[in-house]
Parts: C-alpha cells; structure tokens; sequence
C-alpha cells in the first residue's frame, strides 16, 4: 500500500493525538506465519476445537493433549521472527508521545520487534500458568516434554494463556481500560473484533471521545463504527503510515 492510499485526514489526527492506543489481533502475526484464530481454512479455530484444547476443562481432562498443542505452537511461534507490522507499531510507539499497546497475541512477537511495555491482554504463550493457586512463571524450556509441577502447590501447570472461560488478568484489563477511556486515537489491527472484553476496547475509547481506526484485511463489526477505515495487509499498511509521519 502506498502512502498515498491512506485515508485522508488520518495522518494530521495522528499528528495531533496526544494519547495514542494500538489494539492487535492475531492478523498483525499473520504475515510472519502465524496462523489466525477465525480466517476460513488456516485459521486455528477452523481446523481444532477450542472445547478440546483452549478452556480449564479441557486441561483437567487431558492435559498433555492440551500441553502437547501448545507445545507445538511455542514451536512454530520461535521460528517465525517479527514483520513490518510489529516493526511499525515499535516505530510509532518511539515516535509517537504517549502511546499504550494492548495486544490479544500471546507470540511475544511485538516485544521481539521492540515494543516495550505491552500489555499481554491473553497472556503469554512463553510463561506457565498454574490454575489452582494462580502462581506464573517463565517457561524456561519451551520444548518441555510434560506439564511441569507447580513450585507452589504442585499441581500441573498449564501455558500462561488466557482461555475461554477464564478471566482477562486484572492489571491488563486495569491496564486497557484506562488507556482506551483516556485514549485521543484508538487503532484495532488485525482483529476479529468478536471475542470480548478486548473487542469492548475501541467503543471504550470511542465513547471517551477517542477517533477509531481500523486496519484489517476485510470489514468487521468495528468497521462501521470505525472513523478511518484502513483495508489491507498490516505489513503493509502500518509501514505507510510510518513513511510518512
Ligand atoms: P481472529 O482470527 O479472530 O481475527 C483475525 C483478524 O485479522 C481477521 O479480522 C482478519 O481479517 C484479520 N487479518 C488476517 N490477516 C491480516 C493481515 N495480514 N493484515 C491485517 N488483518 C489481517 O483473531 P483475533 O481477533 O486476534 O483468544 O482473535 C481474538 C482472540 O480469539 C485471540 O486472542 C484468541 C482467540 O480465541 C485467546 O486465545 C484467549
């Protein structure tokens, strides 16, 4: 996409906002070989069930299916690197005078690209989780074998991620929500916009008088709320908007 393409008036409300929130999904990963949750075909939750591998039943019943998923995908998450998506995001960040990351990703990808001070609004795909007494920590190994005891209370951890039916950690929810109520300028990237709360965020900062932006490959829920719509690959998109701010 070329620079020229961006919607008019996005780039002077760039300019002018104070306080700048970047919400992402899985599509800003996307171009780095990650797959998405909800794309027809390639998407995760089109070729497994989340019931089966995603929520604390399915980690009570079997855990090292569930283990073992997750495995695979700390595999595939390290030998993939950041793409100019993450790139951009880190650049506008250090360019930009305030601005809040909040991402639905748990790849760790926007860290690697720079971004600092992210907030894993679903966790972290590189830490353990224990769900009987809450207790986190690194994962150190990421091709470990079997779901390691919990130090604190022994039992089984699980991938620090957050899954259906479990609650959004507070200090990112904290977090987020602040950031979006005080925010003057909202983009949603590469997100569905169908799983809630995070999907709750640009209406947040829109009814805290925020602009919303959208970038995303195809319309969504948000589109037709959103002020300046952006249709195209984040990888191209964002490194547009850079060029030129
Ligand atoms: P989804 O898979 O639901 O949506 C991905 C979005 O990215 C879609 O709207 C695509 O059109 C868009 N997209 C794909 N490739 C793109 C590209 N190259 N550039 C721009 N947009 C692109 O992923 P999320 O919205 O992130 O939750 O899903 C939200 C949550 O649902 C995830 O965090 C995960 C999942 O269940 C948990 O793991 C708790």
């Amino acid at each position: 996409m070329a620079s020229a393409d961006l919607p008019a008036g996005l780039l002077d409300a760039l300019r002018q906002a104070g306080r700048v929130v970047f919400l992402t999904g899985a599509g800003v990963s996307a171009e780095s070989g990650v797959p998405t949750f909800r794309d027809a075909l390639t998407g995760l939750w089109a070729r497994f069930r989340p019931e089966e591998l995603a929520t604390p039943e399915a980690f009570r019943r079997n855990p090292q299916l569930v283990w073992d998923w997750y495995r695979e995908r700390r595999r595939q998450v390290a030998a993939v690197a950041p793409n100019p998506a993450h790139c951009a995001i880190a650049t506008l960040q250090a360019r930009l005078p305030h601005t809040l990351l909040v991402t639905q990703n748990v790849d760790g990808l926007h860290q690697r690209a720079g971004s600092v001070d992210a907030v894993e609004f679903h966790g972290n795909l590189f830490t353990n989780r224990c769900r009987g007494c809450g207790h986190t920590a690194p994962q150190g190994d990421p091709q470990l074998a079997a779901p390691p005891p919990c130090p604190e209370c022994g039992e089984l951890m699980g991938p620090g991620v957050v899954w259906f039916g479990e609650a959004i950690p507070g200090e990112a929810l904290e977090r987020a929500w602040r950031g979006a109520s005080e925010a003057d300028i909202v983009l949603a990237i590469g997100t569905s916009g169908l799983v809630t709360p995070a999907a709750s965020l640009p209406e947040v900062a829109r009814q805290g008088g925020a602009l919303v932006v959208e970038v995303n490959l195809q319309p969504t829920p948000l589109s037709a709320q959103a002020d300046f719509v952006v249709t195209g690959p984040a990888a191209q998109s964002l490194p547009a908007i850079v060029a030129v701010l």
